[in-house]
């Protein structure tokens, strides 16, 4: 049997950035056992992981996070030595329709994962050493920035971020991991909550914990329910484009894969008991990115020019809408060096032209396709 120098509980690895951090994980340390472990909800697809199925050092494991008895025995029986916790529910528009499945998953799964932890790394001789919890959270739970036009200018303009660079800003105000939580959505309420637990089980008992908040991740592999999957896809079959109010709101956008990067630096050189902000200074206007988006799929497509613009279709703006994220990811540069691979323009260029080439996967989870198969090789969720 291959002995392992460490063994890591993934959560939530069958999912959108989840997926991409368990292939990271499983290719680039062979010395390390992956465990994925995943409820396989809506958002869940093992077609994400495919590549992975047959390496020694992966492991699939169906399972609620909120099962607390099962994850602290998985824990025990697997020597755990650290847990990347990604497992969540995640997209906004499903929390203001359904905000208890945000709180149980979101709030009581991660103190069931926090419980299962600290209870097996204390029956340990070393007890914390050598252990880590890593939460993965979001900039949402900093609350929404305004867009503002310091002496009339229309943004975005040249901002000067806490690292003394320059960047195009649509606001004066960043995110910093000092900024006082103010979380608006119930998703990003039920993340708030579980970030306070992961740090109050640091300062109560000691457990060894990091904390990011990122910003919005796209590229493959991500559910199309969120915008930018959901667009190309409806680009492709001529459906509507549902902007939401005026399309003025700003999100600041990061190649999954770098957040994948950033989160495997963070795992091994991260401080225990910190906060980094993950994003790329990357912001743009909900309208400006779609159009972008229009272009690159007609282009990519042979549409004449323009042609899905007219798909545009405004509609009720989401409720609670967030106005503005931005992201200073001055720490994570400067002290662990890190910074985001891709340009934005050559990271939508990829990403259109995956799921432009993988219909396949699209269709199989637009149709459900995906969920019966699953559910055949390990049971109904
Ligand atoms: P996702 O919805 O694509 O995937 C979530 C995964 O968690 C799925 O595989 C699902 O099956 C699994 N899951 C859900 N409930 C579970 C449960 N009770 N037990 C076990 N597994 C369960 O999410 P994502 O977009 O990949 O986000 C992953 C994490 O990153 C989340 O914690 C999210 O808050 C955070 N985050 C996301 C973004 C983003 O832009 N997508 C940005 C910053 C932070
Ligand atoms: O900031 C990080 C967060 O980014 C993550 O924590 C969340 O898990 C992730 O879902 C994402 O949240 P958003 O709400 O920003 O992402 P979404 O793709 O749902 O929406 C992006 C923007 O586009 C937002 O301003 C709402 C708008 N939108 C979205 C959809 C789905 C539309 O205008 N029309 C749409 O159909």
């Amino acid at each position: 049997m291959a002995e392992y120098t460490k063994t890591i509980i993934i959560t939530g690895g069958a999912g959108f950035i989840g997926s991409h951090v368990v292939r990271l994980f499983v290719n680039k340390y062979p010395q390390y056992k992956i465990i994925n472990l995943d409820k396989l909800t809506y958002a869940g697809n093992l077609a994400n992981l495919k590549d992975l199925q047959e390496k020694p050092n992966y492991m699939f494991v169906k399972m609620d996070i909120c099962d607390f008895e099962s994850v602290l025995e998985l824990m025990q029986s697997e020597h755990v030595t650290g847990v990347i916790h990604l497992a969540a529910e995640s997209h906004v528009d499903r929390s203001i329709k359904d905000p208890f499945t945000f709180a149980k998953t979101n709030v009581m799964g991660t103190l069931s994962l926090l419980q299962a932890a600290k209870i097996y790394w204390e029956s340990l001789p070393e007890r914390f050493q050598q252990k880590l919890f890593y939460h993965i959270s979001t900039d949402e739970v900093y609350g929404a920035l305004e867009l503002t036009h310091p002496d009339g200018i229309e943004p975005p303009f040249t901002t000067v971020a806490s690292s003394g660079e320059h960047h195009l800003a649509y606001g004066e105000d960043f995110f910093y991991e000092t900024t006082k939580y103010n979380p608006h959505s119930p998703y990003s309420a039920s993340k708030a909550s579980s970030d306070h637990f992961v740090r109050a089980y640091h300062d109560t008992y000691g457990l060894p914990v990091i904390v990011t908040n990122c910003s919005n991740n796209y590229g493959p592999y991500q559910f199309p329910e969120k915008l930018i999957p959901l667009f190309i896809n409806n680009i492709r079959h001529k459906k509507p484009l549902p902007v939401y109010g005026k399309g003025e709101n700003v999100r600041d956008w990061l190649y999954v894969e770098d957040h994948a990067r950033a989160i495997d630096l963070i795992f091994h050189q991260g401080k225990v008991a910190e906060t980094y902000n993950i994003g790329g200074f990357n912001e743009w206007k909900n309208i400006d990115l779609i159009k972008v988006i229009i272009k690159t799929v007609d282009r990519l497509l042979g549409n004449p020019e323009g042609e899905s613009l007219g798909l545009i279709t405004y509609v009720t703006d989401r409720a609670g809408h967030d106005l503005r994220y931005a992201i200073d990811s001055t720490k994570l540069q400067k002290e662990l060096g890190w910074e985001p691979s891709l340009q934005f323009e050559e990271g939508i260029e990829k990403t259109v032209k995956w799921y432009l080439a993988n219909q396949e996967w699209m269709d199989n989870v637009t149709s459900g396709e995906y969920q019966s198969y699953y559910n055949n090789m390990y049971g109904n969720r």
